[in-house]
């Protein structure tokens, strides 16, 4: 089966091409530069010229709090180029993945949202990644929408490497303490989207790490791992506080943990706890 990716040289991205390769698909990676998921024309050009079998789409607007002054510009990218990839999926008969976000919910739940619980995003990032998913699901492409959360991976910014980097140089890092969510690593994430590849289901399916965390329990376990792992951390403490205390431009779910009895049952396969995940990402990054 022949697979093409958008937007591969992404956090994501750059972490699904190995695994799609590992899993025996032949994979054909388009970074930004090689293929505009908002120019009709050369994604026509890619999909007509490659025939993939399926088109997985980790191209996005990613920026959430620039997002809110952005808004055209994530609209263009998150929605409308969303829309136009499944068209040209769905023209040559091919299958869409596409990957989505915890940001459509309000935060306002207290259980595991599932893929039929009402949407309701509370910043322009969310709105426009929701507008997407509407629009995939209008166009009739088949399509498998892999809703995920609070992702890191080994390229690019992330959360985890922010930690990494603020423990290295201060000695207290000071981390909200009252959003709760599930950290997802990329290579598992990616070995999910692989499960569903081969399993051909259309519609939404949640998908992020086991379990349930605040940022700062998130911060506090990537310290104590980076250090377990020679890490020069130079960290002595690090601090809950309010998001109030750390105002930023986009609001933020204060829960967002994401129920994956769907991906189970799909499946079949289990899905790794939060800790695990990080144990094992901190290992490879550090891996002398
Ligand atoms: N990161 C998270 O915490 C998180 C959480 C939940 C869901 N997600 C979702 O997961 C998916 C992957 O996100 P990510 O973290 O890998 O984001 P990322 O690191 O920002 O990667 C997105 C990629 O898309 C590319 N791109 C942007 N505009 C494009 C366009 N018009 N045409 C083609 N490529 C374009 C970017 O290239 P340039 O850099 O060259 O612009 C970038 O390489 C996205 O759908 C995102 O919404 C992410």
């Amino acid at each position: 089966m022949r697979l093409l990716v958008t937007g591969a040289k992404g956090l994501l991205g750059t972490d699904l091409v190995p695994v799609l390769q590992n899993s025996g698909y032949e994979v054909i990676a388009f970074g930004s530069s090689e293929l505009n998921i908002t120019d009709e024309d050369s994604i026509k050009y890619a999909l007509t010229h490659h025939k993939p079998d399926v088109v997985v789409n980790c191209a996005a607007y990613t920026a959430v709090d620039k997002a809110e002054e952005e808004h055209k510009e994530a609209q263009r990218i998150n929605d409308h180029g969303a829309g136009l990839l499944a068209a040209a999926t769905k023209q040559i008969g091919a299958r869409l993945v596409h990957f989505s976000t915890d940001f459509v919910f309000d935060g306002t739940s207290n259980t595991p949202y599932t893929e039929e619980d009402k949407t309701n995003p509370i910043g322009v990032y969310g709105k426009t990644k929701l507008d997407g998913e509407l629009k995939i699901i209008a166009s009739g492409a088949r399509a498998v929408i892999i809703r995920t959360s609070w992702l890191y991976g080994h390229t690019g910014k992330c959360f985890v490497r922010s930690i990494i980097d603020g423990a290295t140089k201060k000695d207290e890092l000071r981390v909200v303490s009252d959003q709760v969510g599930s950290p997802t690593y990329s290579v598992d994430l990616s070995v999910a989207a692989a499960a569903l590849i081969e399993n051909g289901y259309s519609g939404i399916v949640n998908f992020s790490n086991e379990g349930i965390a605040s940022w700062y329990d998130f911060a506090t376990l990537i310290v104590k791992l980076a250090r377990d792992n020679g890490v020069s951390v130079k960290c002595k403490s690090v601090t809950p506080i309010k998001s109030i205390e750390y105002p930023l431009a986009a609001k933020r779910p204060c829960y967002s943990v994401l129920d994956k009895t769907l991906y189970r049952k799909l499946t079949g396969r289990p899905v790794p706890h939060w800790m695990d995940a990080l144990k094992r990402y901190i290992q490879l990054e550090f891996d002398q």
